[in-house]
């Protein structure tokens, strides 16, 4: 089975050997901390790290078992305080924890921001807008500069929070990075990233800026779901990142990622060329596929898995019935160079939608 559902990245993705090696340093020149309870929004000394890459206080980050775990938190922080504004399509996860929620279109540059103006005219107080900028998962997508600035200024305008969830701005094979969100507009952006895609995912370590306020706010809620997260992690991440492990690191995923991105782009265009149409990111880990007129992804899927290739129909996403998330971050070059022949072949001979 060849899988572009996985959005997981491949073993020789992950620089095993040196974190064997930064985990025996963290348990035994720190265990003596990072084996009691600690801080109840993290290892300290990894709030530091990441509070001066910021330039934040270290009060205002909140270390998580991984960014997802941040995005309940947030969540609690709003309770009650209206809906969730998300992209559409937009990643799964949040749309099953959410249970109802506004939804924004994005197209190739990001957000659709006359939408979202439009919505903002509609409801009442929206809690916040959780927003991917860059390499949008599912999409691949990014927020172009140019919206960026205006989002940032419609956030001052309207008072409206936001929250950056970026665990995919690191992995970028080409292009110059965008400016964040957070470094535009810090008084209404919440920003939440990962070392899940830099590192390691199994660390389970990730995390939020926020104010102050709302920082220490969380304390109860984090302390009655974990008491304190997995500190043997964050102290092996933060030796990872102290012997200098991180760049080099990057630069290795960055390559082995490319090599995959650039597969699935040169099979497509062989493939699937004029039938169909699909992003080209220059980061991260997916694409996205509009199939062609009529096709509905969820039944290609059925015989897709049949013929030995899987992938997630964008219907999971909140995409349209022909859409489809290709991930190019599990399978091989060669691999995804079949897999893609594999598909194309079960895709109807009409053209693109
Ligand atoms: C957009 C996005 N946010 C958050 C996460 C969760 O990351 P973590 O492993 O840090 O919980 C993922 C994982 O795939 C993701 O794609």
């Amino acid at each position: 089975m060849i899988s572009f559902a996985r959005g997981v990245p491949a073993p020789e993705l992950l620089p095993v050997e040196e974190l064997a090696d930064c985990a025996k340093t963290a348990i035994e020149r720190d265990g003596a901390s990072a084996l009691l309870y600690g801080h109840t929004l993290g290892y300290q000394p990894l709030r530091e790290w990441i509070g001066e890459r910021h330039d934040v206080d270290p009060a205002r980050v909140v270390v998580t078992n991984g960014s997802l775990q941040a995005f309940h938190f947030v969540l609690s922080a709003f309770a009650g305080a209206g809906r969730v504004i998300v992209e559409r399509p937009t990643y799964d996860r949040p749309r099953k924890i959410l249970s109802e929620f506004d939804e924004v279109p994005l197209d190739e540059d990001g957000l659709d921001l006359d939408e979202l103006e439009r919505l903002l005219e509609r409801v009442e107080r929206p809690a916040f807008l959780y927003t991917i900028p860059t390499f949008q998962n599912p999409t691949g997508v990014t927020l172009s500069e140019e919206r960026r600035r205006r989002l940032a200024d419609l956030a001052t305008r309207r008072t409206l929070p936001i929250l950056e969830d970026d665990p995919y701005g690191l992995v970028r094979f080409e292009g110059a990075s965008p400016t964040s969100l957070f470094e535009l507009e810090e008084g209404n952006v919440m920003y939440s990233s990962s070392f899940s895609k830099t590192i390691a995912p199994g660390l389970r370590v990730g995390y939020v800026v926020l104010s102050e306020a709302m920082a220490a706010s969380l304390e109860d809620i984090v302390a009655s779901t974990y008491i304190t997260p997995a500190l043997v992690t964050q102290a092996t991440v933060l030796e990872f990142l102290r012997r200098g492990l991180l760049e080099p690191n990057l630069e290795r995923v960055r390559g082995l990622l490319r090599a995959r991105r650039d597969a699935m782009l040169e099979a497509l265009d062989r493939e699937l060329g004029g039938r169909a149409r699909w992003s080209r990111p220059e980061g991260g880990y997916f694409l996205w596929l509009e199939l062609p007129e009529g096709t509905d992804s969820t039944e290609l899927l059925g015989r897709a898995s049949e013929a030995g290739v899987t992938f997630v129909p964008g219907s999971d996403f909140g995409g349209g019935r022909g859409s489809a998330r290709l991930a190019f971050s599990y399978a091989s070059p060669a691999e995804i160079d079949e897999g893609v022949s594999r598909l194309a072949g079960l895709v109807p001979a009409t053209a693109a939608a």
